[in-house]
Formats: C-alpha cells, sequence, structure tokens
C-alpha cells in the first residue's frame, strides 16, 4: 500500500487526519463569525446580505465552499473510522486502550457532542445554506432576524453553541496532544489559542440570536 495511504489508515494517521481537519473547520469558523457580526449593523440587514451576495457569487468561494463541506464530511467520516477502530481494539483486549474511566467517559461525551453538532449543522444548513444556495432566497439578513424572533431557534442555536463550546475545548486538547504541541514552551500560547476557540467563539455566535432576540433587527421580508 502507498505509504501515505498506510499512514492514514494507521490509529496515528486517523488521529493526526482529525486534528488537521477539527483546526481547519474551527479557523472557518473565525470568518463565519466575522462576517455574521455584520447582523449587528442596524442597516435593515444590507451590509450582511452585501457580503452573502458576494460569497455566494464569488467562484472562487464556491469552490472553497466545497472543501470546506468536504472537510465537514471527513473530519465525521474519519471520527467514525476512530471510533469503530478503538472499539473494535477494545473489545479485542488490546492493553493499550484500556482507558481509564475519566478518559471513557471523556470521549463518550466527545462522541455525544458530535452527533448533537451534527443534528444542529443540519437544521442550520437547511433553515439558511439551502435557501440562499438553491432557492434563491437574496434578503438572508431578513430570515435571521425572522428566526431569531422566535424563542425555540434562540434556545436551539445557544443550547447548540455550548455543546460546541464542549467539543472544541476537548477536540483541541487531543489535537495538542496528537501534534506533540503540548511542550512547557508553547503551553500558555497554545492555552490562550484555545481559549479563544472554544471559549471566545461559542460567546461571539450566541450574542448573534440573543441580541436580535431582545433588540430586534428587521425582517423585512419575513414579517407577517
Ligand atoms: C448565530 C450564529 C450563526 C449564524 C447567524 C449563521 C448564519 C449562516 C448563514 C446565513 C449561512 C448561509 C448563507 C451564507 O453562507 O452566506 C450559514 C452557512 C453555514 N454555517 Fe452558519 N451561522 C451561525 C453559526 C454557525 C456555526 C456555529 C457553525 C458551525 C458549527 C456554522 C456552520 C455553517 C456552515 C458549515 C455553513 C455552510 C457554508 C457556508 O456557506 O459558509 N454556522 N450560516
Amino acid at each position: 500500500m502507498n505509504p501515505f495511504f498506510r499512514f492514514i489508515n494507521s490509529s496515528v494517521g486517523k488521529k493526526v487526519l482529525m486534528s488537521l481537519t477539527g483546526i481547519f473547520l474551527a479557523i472557518f469558523l473565525i470568518e463565519h463569525l466575522a462576517g455574521n457580526l455584520l447582523l449587528l449593523k442596524n442597516d435593515n440587514g444590507e451590509a450582511f446580505n452585501g457580503f452573502a451576495k458576494f460569497m455566494g457569487g464569488n467562484p472562487v468561494v464556491r469552490v472553497l465552499e466545497v472543501g470546506l463541506l468536504s472537510l465537514v464530511l471527513l473530519h465525521i467520516f474519519n471520527g467514525a473510522r476512530l471510533w469503530l477502530g478503538n472499539r473494535s481494539a477494545r473489545d479485542k483486549g488490546y492493553g493499550v486502550y484500556r482507558l481509564n474511566e475519566n478518559t471513557t467517559l471523556q470521549s463518550r461525551m466527545m462522541k455525544i457532542s458530535a452527533a448533537l453538532v451534527f443534528v444542529f449543522l443540519t437544521v442550520h444548513m437547511k433553515k439558511f445554506w439551502v435557501p440562499a444556495r438553491f432557492q434563491g432566497e437574496h434578503d438572508i439578513a431578513s430570515l435571521v432576524y425572522y428566526t431569531f424572533q422566535q424563542p425555540f431557534y434562540v434556545i436551539f442555536y445557544l443550547t447548540a453553541f455550548f455543546i460546541l463550546g464542549y467539543h472544541l475545548r476537548h477536540g483541541f486538547q487531543s489535537a495538542f496532544q496528537t501534534m506533540g504541541f503540548r511542550t512547557k514552551k508553547y503551553q500558555s500560547l497554545i492555552e490562550f489559542a484555545a481559549v479563544l476557540f472554544w471559549l471566545v467563539l461559542p460567546i461571539g455566535f450566541a450574542v448573534i440570536p440573543l441580541y436580535i432576540y431582545f433588540f430586534g433587527g428587521s425582517p423585512v421580508a419575513f414579517a407577517q
């Protein structure tokens, strides 16, 4: 077998792939949050819709979007492979997989949080991405404003961001361990970067539904 594929199919290779795809997805979230914060401008969603139009119409961005969705699928598929691999090794009773109770609980929580983030993403894409890309909806800002005037969606999104924060926190911990970055020299820098991702990003996202629910935003097209 080609050495690259042999590595990618090994247990370490799967962990490295998991870490790299996870880090790239987390970087996407920075861009996504920056764009979404335009929703807080008091301009009837004009700036956000302009941004969404640019993102939807630019061929380079469309190619990047295919790359992004492939990364999401690869992260999920590889996570499932890693999990199944660990499970079968544990069933066979290999000593190395005899995890202590904390590790077992943490890895179980990672799977549960991954499944819940997946549920969130499915709802999220159906709610915003499908109308923007496939149903010719041009006033996505109004759709977001309308959605976040409904308490159900505000609670749903806030819960999802909390779970995402958990998933990112533990994801970063294991990614840094896998990549061997947890040396004393870089420890505090790494911890600072991790906090930006698992704490600041979800809080940044949470501000959007909360602000819209409590202070408005004008769902011009969706007002009934
Ligand atoms: C309040 C928070 C959020 C808002 C208002 C929001 C809004 C949107 C909108 C309007 C779109 C589709 C239109 C477009 O791309 O221009 C979109 C796409 C997407 N969102 Fe979000 N989003 C939020 C949080 C998140 C989070 C936390 C994640 C990941 C865990 C996420 C993942 C995605 C993905 C993967 C896409 C499709 C790719 C893309 O087109 O950029 N979003 N989001």
